[in-house]
């Protein structure tokens, strides 16, 4: 049985690709992608369900010949606020909406592996079950926590159960076509903060007067980038970002209040209770030094992304028999960053990868989130091969 994807296949997921790039829409407002997901499968004749995690989410499924659980595989759909600042031809035609993380890609190579597995499967049948898992709102929203919530493994929607889940993630740093993943933490677990300093408001001519909650946020931040290099073993991954400051409208008077917020960062629960404990006893410990107060509001976010081993390992060698040794890559260390499909591996074995997107002759790539991303369609194909592989071998 081949898995490689017929040229109209991949013709027709560059389309998409390029369609849904001209048109992004942030989490939870995906209607129109929503209903060009639904439309496709429809045209394929595969079974689906719309309308999941608040309105945006699909789930679309073939049975298989065995009745093995489902094989799931997850595409995340949704855009970042983000003024596009490419010149492709299918640049955003939303004004401050943008593919900037490439989720137009994921979908267009999920569809694409719907296209794919959908001949196959009226060309004599598919062995495994298979789940195509549209999830909206992956940008800090959490849709793939309301997919799970949803049923959409369980076999609430879909007449059966997902036993593993694989997802990919376009990665720009990486040589096109390369994949690579790794067992145990791939991504960290993402929180933010927001802590609010009350002071008393003076002129600013008479400081004595008033507690100055600017000087406090100031050394609150300093303080904060010491808990990483001082309260955390240094062998353990952490990261602490102040990334908002703000206080003040006039330029001669003391503000009453400032507000500082962040991101927080970890990859074990024991690192993300530490940071959360210490976030708050160095603002509220700082503050009362200057006379001020702090309350601080700690929101955890996204979970580790833990990749099982035997999805993970099962991964690499389907990858090195699809697209040979040179274009499989053990990540060695984790990524920083977060990703909601940290919620599925909660439920059943998962594995995530990376899909290289930096094309040789081409000038560097643009990072994920910057305003001139744009995702490789040359790995389209790939992406397509490798998850149509996944659903009936992985
Ligand atoms: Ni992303």
């Amino acid at each position: 049985m081949s898995y490689t994807p017929e040229d109209v296949t991949v013709d027709r997921a560059v389309e998409i690709r390029r369609d849904l790039h001209m048109h992004p829409e942030l989490g939870y407002e995906e209607h129109r992608t929503h209903d060009l997901i639904v439309e496709e499968l429809g045209r394929l004749g595969i079974e689906h369900r719309g309308g999941l995690a608040g309105g945006t989410g699909v789930l679309g499924w073939i049975r298989g010949r065995t009745d093995d659980a489902a094989i799931a595989l997850r595409a995340d759909i949704d855009a970042l606020p983000i003024e596009e600042e490419t010149d492709v031809p299918w640049r955003s035609t939303h004004e401050g909406r943008m593919h900037a993380c490439g989720h137009d890609g994921h979908t267009a190579i999920l569809l694409g592996t719907a296209a794919n597995l959908a001949a196959r499967a009226a060309d004599g049948g598919l062995d495994r079950s298979v789940l195509f898992v549209f999830q909206p709102a992956e940008e800090g929203l959490a849709g793939g926590k309301r997919m799970v919530e949803d049923g959409v493994l369980d076999g609430s929607i879909a007449p059966m159960a997902a036993d593993r889940i694989y997802g990919l993630h376009g990665w720009p740093g990486v040589p096109e076509h390369v994949v690579g993943s790794r067992v145990g933490p791939l991504l960290a677990a993402s929180d933010r903060f927001e802590i609010e300093v009350i002071g008393t408001g003076c002129h600013a001519a008479f400081p004595h007067h008033g507690a100055d909650p600017v000087v406090a946020a100031a050394a609150i931040t300093t303080a904060l980038s010491t808990i990483v290099a001082r309260n955390c073993d240094p062998l353990d991954a952490a990261v602490v970002s102040t990334t908002v400051i703000e206080a003040g409208t006039g330029f001669n008077v003391i503000p009453g209040s400032a507000r500082l917020g962040g991101t927080a960062r970890s990859l074990l629960p024991e690192v993300r209770d530490l940071l959360e404990r210490r976030i708050a006893e160095v603002a509220s410990g700082i503050a009362a030094a200057h006379g001020c107060e702090a309350t601080t509001r700690y929101e955890r976010g996204y979970p580790v992304t833990v990749n099982h081993a035997e999805p993970t390992n099962r991964f690499r060698e389907i990858a090195v028999e699809t697209l040979g040794d040179e274009l499989v890559q053990d990540v060695d260390r984790p990524f920083m960053g977060g990703e909601d499909f940290a919620y599925y591996g909660q439920k059943i074995p998962a594995c995530f990868y990376i899909l290289g997107q930096q094309s040789p002759e081409a000038p560097e790539m643009p990072p994920l989130h910057a305003s001139t991303y744009d995702f490789n369609d040359r790995t389209i194909p790939t992406g397509i091969t490798l998850m149509s592989r996944l659903s009936q071998e992985g």
